[in-house]
């Protein structure tokens, strides 16, 4: 008894600091379009009570980044599209001056990991699709003249539609279109040691095609029939999209780009398939494979960064009922269902 006791104990302490070595890969989104949301400075508190120390904001909003980087939380800061237009057109000088004005003023460099300039530009009407290297070009010059060139890391997210192929996963491709934008970026990624940021959500997936998309496979469910592809075997939508991403990656030639992901999630409401259970069975699956560092089947051992959405439900935000029902925290503090993200 006393012997299985002290080897409990012994399993906890090593499952406690294999845990703790992956500190932080695991960071939240937070989205603010919403109107019952807590102040900047709660949302900071909240996420530091769960031992989670890295967060995405989708825009610099002065207050948010004043209220995160004041409580030592690592972060993500989206450059809105709105903004490639002048960025892509100022040259390193006036892209300088929009960064120190828009973003560092607010946080200091050491607590901005990477720059996500535009979100999903590649995805619709592709409006500020010529302008992202440019911009991203003109930002990395900034910061490499204000000698913070591997500190703040510039990169974009994209939607997993940037996709065309992505089954089996080593068929995937990206698409011929948008092949014209993403050569130079790719380039740039590989040149600056810089992530691409992929937002995805098996949810979504199973929800647009539910009569191919296993509810299972989306949900790393253990009767989810597993694809064989290859020499390698998928039991889950996630792992199948990272991989069918590094696929594409390689047939471009640049199979040494590493992938973060910058959304995914599950909602906890909107759809049938939308529940707390579901929503806490996929999260915390996300976190222990980030917390565990195992990578994906083509990249075994290699941690993918993983940022969940979304912090708050947003009642803000348009479209589908889902959509505003991404929340693990309510406005109160409290989890919208049990999950451990430390
Ligand atoms: C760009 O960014 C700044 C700072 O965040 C903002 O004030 C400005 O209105 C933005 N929009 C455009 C179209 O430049």
């Amino acid at each position: 008894m006393a012997t299985r006791l002290s080897l409990y104990l012994l399993c906890h302490v090593l499952l406690t600091a294999i845990a703790a070595a992956g500190d932080g890969k695991i960071g939240i989104c937070h989205g603010r379009v919403g109107g019952n949301l807590p102040p900047p400075e709660a949302a900071a508190a909240l996420l530091l009570q769960n031992g989670v120390t890295r967060a995405r904001l989708f825009l610099p909003d002065p207050p948010v980044l004043r209220a995160f980087a004041a409580a030592g939380i690592d972060l993500v800061v989206g450059v809105p599209n709105e903004n490639l237009t002048f960025l892509a057109a100022s040259g390193p000088d006036g892209a300088a001056r929009w960064l120190s004005s828009a973003v560092l003023a607010h946080a200091p460099a050491e607590r901005v990991r990477y720059l996500a300039v535009g979100n999903e530009v590649l995805y619709g009407d592709r409006f500020y699709a010529a302008s992202i290297v440019p911009a991203k070009r003109n930002l990395h010059a900034a910061l490499a003249g204000m000698g913070l060139d591997g500190v703040v890391r510039v990169s974009s997210a994209h939607a997993s539609s940037v996709l065309a192929a992505s089954y089996p996963p080593s068929a995937g491709a990206f698409d011929a279109e948008a092949l014209p934008v993403l050569r130079p970026m790719l380039r740039f990624l590989a040149d600056t040691g810089a992530p691409f940021m992929v937002n995805t959500y098996p949810f979504i997936s199973y929800v647009n095609d539910p009569a191919n998309v296993e509810l299972a496979y989306g949900l790393f469910g253990a009767a989810a029939a597993p694809v064989q592809d290859g020499a390698l075997v998928y039991t889950n939508l996630f792992d199948a999209t990272v991989d069918a991403l590094v696929a594409a990656l390689e047939k471009e030639g640049f199979g040494g780009v590493q992938v973060a992901v910058t959304e995914t999630g599950w909602p906890t409401a909107g759809h049938p398939a939308a529940m707390p259970e579901n929503a806490a069975a996929y999260n915390a699956e996300i976190v222990g494979r980030a917390a565990r560092g195992v990578g994906t089947p083509r990249r075994p051992g290699v941690p993918v960064e993983v940022f969940l959405f979304d912090m708050y439900d947003e009642d803000g935000k348009p479209g589908a009922e889902f959509e505003r029902h991404f929340g693990i925290f309510r406005a109160d503090g409290s989890k919208a269902y049990d999950i451990n993200l430390a």
